[in-house]
């Protein structure tokens, strides 16, 4: 007895029925990008280095920005205190400039979309291929392997469901998540040609190597919440006074010349990186500008130049955080926005895997 397929056929008519998730032909390219709340501030580099960016890309492309906290708890977490960087996070990225009105803006957790289509990724992903990344080799031998979880391990494929859910063009990260692009790609192409063009392959958008930051007291180290001290870190909601301390006690060398030399004095190279960085100067108008002058005067200068800079993006971070009712409510609506699109592409890639068209009330899945 040979059974009626109709799973087949219903597969194949919801993949009609789908909506597509891809941006249509001739509306503006989508861009997706994310950080981790997984600190009380972010620091220069997370701005500098990326927020800047967003707040550029979301005039010109149908920007996607989103809190990875399903990717913050691969590590041990206080719920408490990921709740509120979570809100801290999202407050810092408006305060930023990032636009609601612009840009679909929300926090990962609340679209279940990213766990459900990072299960299916999982399974087309090799166990070496899995062990090839970088950032879990580091960070399992910094918290020690046995303490390792397997969230961890999966980390860099949550971070390709996050991606290939929205069909972007382009990932706009710093060069430390490039490998993590490549491996969205590659899953992309993978399931593209085992089931059938379902995702569009991103291209990693890698900020220029102008656009990272070092760790003040280790200019060769780039910024980071995790480095050992926090007197390199510049953190967006720290008091100015730290802030301005900081950057006067960041690391030089024992020359005295200014001017831009990453190999051989990465400190001044970094402030410069810094201060162009914030005044939107060219390098070398700002070397020349300190021809003949002192270290000390470079240091006074940027640290009044970054504590000015960063004053209204911490008052408005604290308006937004002092009414986190309102603000859950901005979040609510971006993932309303978010899930749209993310559910379009899942119902596609559950009916290519072969799973049954859910036929019951409880929403749509
Ligand atoms: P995360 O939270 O470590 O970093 C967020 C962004 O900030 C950039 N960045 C820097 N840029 C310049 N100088 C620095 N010192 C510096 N430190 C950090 C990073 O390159 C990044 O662009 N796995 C991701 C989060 C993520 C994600 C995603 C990103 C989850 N899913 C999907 C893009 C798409 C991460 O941990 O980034």
């Amino acid at each position: 007895m040979t059974l009626p397929s109709t799973t087949e056929a219903d597969a194949a008519t919801l993949m009609q029925n789908a909506p597509d998730s891809r941006p249509a032909p001739g509306t503006k390219q989508r861009v997706l990008s994310g950080m981790q709340p997984s600190a009380d501030s972010l620091h220069l580099g997370n701005y500098l280095g990326a927020l800047v960016n967003w707040v550029r890309m979301q005039e010109e492309y149908d920007a996607v920005f989103f809190i990875p906290d399903l990717h913050a708890i691969t590590v041990p977490q206080d719920p408490a205190e990921l709740a509120h960087r979570t809100r801290v996070t999202a407050a810092q990225y408006i305060a930023g400039g990032v636009d609601v009105d612009k840009c679909t803006l929300f926090v990962q957790s609340q679209v279940p979309e990213h766990a459900q289509l990072a299960w299916v990724l999982n399974c087309i992903t090799g166990f070496g291929e899995a062990s090839r990344m970088t950032q879990f080799k580091d960070k399992s031998l910094r918290h020690g392997s046995d303490q390792a979880s397997v969230g961890l391990f999966t980390y860099p494929i949550l971070q390709a469901a996050d991606i290939l859910l929205y069909q972007p063009q382009g990932v706009p990260v710093g060069e430390d998540q490039r490998q993590h692009v490549e491996l969205s790609r590659d899953l992309a192409i993978r399931f593209n040609s085992r089931f059938g063009e379902t995702f569009t392959v991103p291209e990693p958008f890698i900020q220029k190597e102008s656009a990272k930051i070092y760790d003040l007291q280790n200019p060769v180290g780039k910024m980071s919440k995790s480095a050992e001290s926090p007197n390199g870190l510049i953190n967006l909601l720290d008091d100015p006074k730290i802030t301005a301390k900081r950057i006067k006690s960041a690391v030089t060398d024992a020359e005295t010349e200014i001017r831009f030399d990453r190999e051989n004095k990465p400190g001044v190279s970094n402030l410069l990186t810094i201060y162009s960085g914030i005044s939107g100067l060219p390098v070398e108008k700002i070397v020349a500008d300190y021809e003949g002058k002192m270290y000390g005067h470079l240091k006074v200068d940027l640290a009044e130049l970054v504590t000015e800079h960063l004053a209204p993006i911490r008052e408005r971070a604290h308006e937004f955080l002092a009414d986190p009712a309102e603000l859950d409510k901005l979040l609510a609506h971006g993932a309303d926005k978010a899930r749209e699109i993310a559910s379009a592409t899942l119902r596609d890639v559950y009916a290519r895997v072969g799973f049954l068209p859910y036929a019951g009330t409880q929403g749509s899945l």
